[in-house]
């Protein structure tokens, strides 16, 4: 059935021009609200910035709000005059009014003058652990012997001791990257099956016709004496879908035991996401060695991507293995709206660019449908966007109480705490907002929570509100 998608996609742009449009006479959401709406509903919707749905706050709700109306009570019905593209694109619309109505009524929770910032279930602080010096660091792990891994975008891998010191020099050696728009160096994991650790990168690769294209590619080596050695290369696709898009690389890597999980981001190529036989837009599964273990999805496939596990994705940049059941989590960048977190199921089609809660960053609406038949949909996505970067999944014991839970980043500067049971999110919660640009989240082998910040690049750290002052 996989190699159909591109072929029933091209079919239903055609056939439901309705539900999908990419077409001129699509209209801006905010020229859309300004010319249908603001008159009786105001600039903002939320009259005081008070936010209450009378009629249901979910995107079903609200859509079926604007397309039926409630005549009755003086709202017309947009049905008829609105596409169901358009009116999407206003679920999305009014979202971010949401938003900025509830952020000018209460501002997000901060520290009191102690430092101490409050949340459900844990109280915290947050602590520097790296004050200046990094560029646009990306990704940390670390190592068994207490060191720690840090990227920067740019280019450069940083070893910091147990104490966060680290020599001027960065790792001598390590992979070229083509550094341009959202591409560079970009993940780092740490494998301990072997004798000696692996370090494993993922990074933008540079064409090597020189043609200035790029893909996101894994490579692996090890560190000796602050140099790169026993560089292998686990996965790179074939130079004919290496793009001169600057965007969507993905890409984060987790191993569960001697598999290795990592994301090849979409790359700007639509089209590309739903056929198993190219590379962009997919979530893949191999052993630490590159080779590809059996009882992956499409192993009976011969055409395609080889260790391919999941595909539909538009770019991902948080991935986290739950210790518990082994499950694979991860968060997704949407466009304008819909960002995701999604579980990762073996096979399974995350529906970009079919189904998406979001609409386009010029404020187009592109698509009317938030889920489909054969479709997994996220487990929670958040609309407006957080700008989703950075996923862990929390263990040990300085945050016992949230042992479980996972804690997504956004580089909208926010935090957010996500409790799974059962396949649903039972719980979420905002723990930071306002923050700075939060890249990366680790739970660390100490149990607390590591944050990679950007503009300026820092790392902090939280800690139990009770614990003691910094070591
Ligand atoms: C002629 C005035 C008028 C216009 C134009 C209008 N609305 Fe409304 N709308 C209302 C009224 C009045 C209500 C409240 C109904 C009630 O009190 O139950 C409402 C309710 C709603 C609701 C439900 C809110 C809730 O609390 O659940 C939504 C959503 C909504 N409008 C969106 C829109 C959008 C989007 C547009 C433009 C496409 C629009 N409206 C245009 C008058 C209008």
């Amino acid at each position: 059935m996989k190699p159909l998608f591109s072929l029933v996609f091209c079919v239903l742009l055609l056939a439901t021009s309705d539900a999908y449009s990419s077409s001129r006479a699509v209209r801006k959401v905010d020229d859309l609200y300004r010319e249908n709406c603001q008159s009786c509903h105001g600039a903002g919707f939320f009259k005081d910035n008070e936010v209450r749905w009378m009629h249901g706050g979910s995107a079903d709700e609200i859509a079926r709000s604007i397309a039926e109306g409630h005549p009755e009570r003086g709202m017309p019905a947009f049905g008829e005059s609105l596409s169901a593209v358009e009116i999407q694109g206003l679920v999305v619309f009014l979202r971010e009014k949401e938003k900025q109505a509830r952020k000018s009524a209460s501002p997000p929770a901060r520290s009191d003058r102690s430092g101490i910032v409050p949340s459900r279930h844990a109280a915290f602080r947050i602590e520097t652990v790296v004050e200046a010096g990094l560029e646009m660091p990306w990704a940390l792990a670390f190592l068994p012997d207490g060191r720690r891994l840090v990227t920067e975008r740019p280019g450069r891998v940083r070893v910091f001791d147990a104490c966060w010191k680290t020599s001027t020099e960065p790792v001598q050696g390590t992979p070229p990257v083509l550094a341009k728009g959202q591409g560079g160096l970009l993940d780092v994991a740490v494998w301990t099956g072997g004798k000696e650790p692996w370090i494993y990168l993922a990074l933008s690769d540079p064409a090597e016709d020189d043609s200035g294209k790029s893909m996101t590619k894994i490579a692996r080596g090890k560190i000796r004496d602050n140099k790169w050695a026993n560089e292998e290369v686990i996965f790179q696709a074939p130079l004919a879908f290496y793009s001169g898009s600057g965007v969507h690389f993905g890409s984060r890597m987790v191993f569960d035991e001697d598999l290795l999980y990592f994301i090849v981001g979409e790359r700007g190529d639509q089209m590309a996401v739903q056929d198993p036989q190219r590379p962009q837009g997919k979530i893949y599964r191999m052993r630490a060695d590159g080779s590809i273990p059996p009882g992956n999805p499409f192993e009976n496939d011969a055409r395609a991507m080889p260790g391919l596990w999941s595909l539909g994705h538009r770019n991902p940049q948080g991935l986290a293995l739950d210790p518990r059941d082994r499950s694979l989590y991860a968060t997704e960048h949407g466009p304008r709206g819909g960002d995701e977190f999604n579980r990762i199921l073996p096979g399974a089609n995350y529906g970009w660019p079919l189904v998406s809660f979001g609409m386009d960053y010029s404020g187009k609406p592109f698509t009317a449908f938030t889920e489909k038949e054969g479709m997994e949909s996220p487990l929670h996505h958040w609309t407006p966007s957080i700008a989703a970067c950075g996923l862990a999944c929390m263990s040990g014991d300085a945050f016992a109480e949230w042992n479980g839970d996972f804690l997504a980043g956004g580089l909208r500067g926010e935090l957010h705490r996500l409790r799974v049971r059962d396949g649903k999110v039972v719980e979420s919660e905002t723990l930071l907002s306002g923050f700075g640009r939060i890249r990366d989240v680790r739970c660390g082998p100490d149990g607390l929570v590591y944050l990679v910040l950007n503009d300026p690049g820092r790392i902090v750290r939280l800690v139990p509100a009770a614990s003691d002052a910094p070591n």
